[in-house]
């Protein structure tokens, strides 16, 4: 079973070696050290200050482990969170303010997203423990398994339902990157050619995209559609009618021409994908379009400069029960489903996640 044949190494080798390889498998210590911040809030309690850390920890409060969070701040000060300075009293005190990316994990600065969401649904328990699953399932012991299930006994949708402090920060989080990518979504993708039409966007979450789609081209007639559970917490959006459904089943998606579908197909396996897509097949007319956003990885031994971030997504979505395709993988999907691709559309300018297929009936 194991190869009787070693690779071996030179010195050199072993040496530049080493550091990559710690440097890898230490990575997480800086995600975990940023979830502190973002649960204790320190980005919020810092703001547009200069703070000692006796300052920062006064302000927490008296239980607070100063001399834990001192050391977690100052890692993060050496990758870009904070900005680490002596203090001007002559105490020699460790004092710190936000660097740009730290800026960006405060909450509630109005008119600037947030990224703290993402922080914490990335790296929160539940997401943590999924991961320990890996080698389990991919040997074979727990083959099959979704190891967001595995590791809490449901799935993340029926999970966030009963879990809010999940859920919140997981639906601000799928906001936050709609927005990141809707100037790619609006301007290299025609929607004019929509005019007059009913576009409906199945699992839009909170209706980012729809809002946008319904500002830049009212002639187009904009529905968002999500579980009734998301549904109920979105804010209204003038033009945009919300509805609550199940994309499983088709007697609940409402009367459309065409289907625009973001971030969805990758949340599930081909089997799964083959499902939304007929019940879609069934709820659309003849001339029916399905437009899916999605990443669309490279072909096999074809890398590109955004692949590592496409592979990186692919992996969050394997924990979660889904995973990211080329176009010869979504292909066999469209045709086990009833549908064939018209177009393919790569974008430059949606974030590197994207690329938008257009599917119309066989
Ligand atoms: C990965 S998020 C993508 C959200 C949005 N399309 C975007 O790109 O930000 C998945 C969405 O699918 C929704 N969803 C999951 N199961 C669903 C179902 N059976 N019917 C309708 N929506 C569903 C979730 O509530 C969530 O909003």
């Amino acid at each position: 079973m194991f190869s009787m044949k070693k690779a071996m190494l030179t010195e050199d080798e072993i040496k530049s070696a080493v550091p990559q390889i710690l440097d890898l498998n230490m990575a997480f210590f800086t995600q975990q050290c940023l979830y502190t911040m973002v649960k204790l809030r320190i980005p919020d309690v810092i703001g547009a200050e200069t703070l000692s850390m006796k300052e920062i920890c006064q302000r927490l409060g008296e239980n607070v482990d100063q001399d834990l969070l001192f050391r977690q701040m100052r890692l993060l000060a050496e990758v870009g969170i904070f900005v680490e300075t002596a203090s001007e009293d002559g105490e020699n005190q460790y004092c710190y303010s936000l660097a740009l990316q730290g800026k960006l994990l405060q909450t509630g600065v109005e008119g600037q997203p947030s990224m703290a969401c993402g922080v914490h649904h990335l790296s929160e328990q539940p997401a943590w423990k999924a991961w320990a699953t890996l080698p389990e399932i991919t040997s074979g012991q727990a083959k099959g398994e979704v190891p967001f299930e595995r590791a809490n006994g449901q799935r993340d949708v029926p999970y966030y339902k009963e879990h809010p402090e999940s859920g919140k920060p997981f639906y601000e989080f799928m906001s936050f990157f709609s927005y990141s990518e809707l100037k790619g979504i609006l301007d290299e993708f025609d929607w004019s050619a929509f005019n007059g039409k009913i576009v409906c966007d199945i699992a839009g979450c909170y209706g980012v995209v729809m809002k946008a789609v319904k500002e830049k081209f009212p002639d187009i007639t904009t529905i968002n559609f999500d579980l009734p559970e998301v549904i109920e917490k979105a804010e209204s959006i003038p033009g945009v009618q919300m509805v609550a459904g199940d994309m499983f089943d088709s007697s609940t998606i409402p009367s459309c021409n065409v289907v625009f579908m973001k971030h969805i197909l990758h949340d599930w396996y081909d089997e799964v994908c083959i499902k939304i897509m007929k019940s879609l097949h069934k709820a659309l007319p003849s001339d029916g379009k399905v437009v899916i956003c999605d990443a669309i990885l490279p072909k096999p031994g074809v890398t590109n400069p955004i692949a590592k971030s496409q592979k990186n997504l692919d992996m969050l979505m394997a924990i979660f029960g889904g995973k990211e395709r080329n176009q010869d993988q979504y292909r066999a999907i469209f045709e086990a489903s009833g549908w064939k691709i018209d177009s393919v559309l790569p974008m430059t300018s949606g974030g590197p996640l994207t690329g938008i297929i257009t599917t119309s009936k066989v």
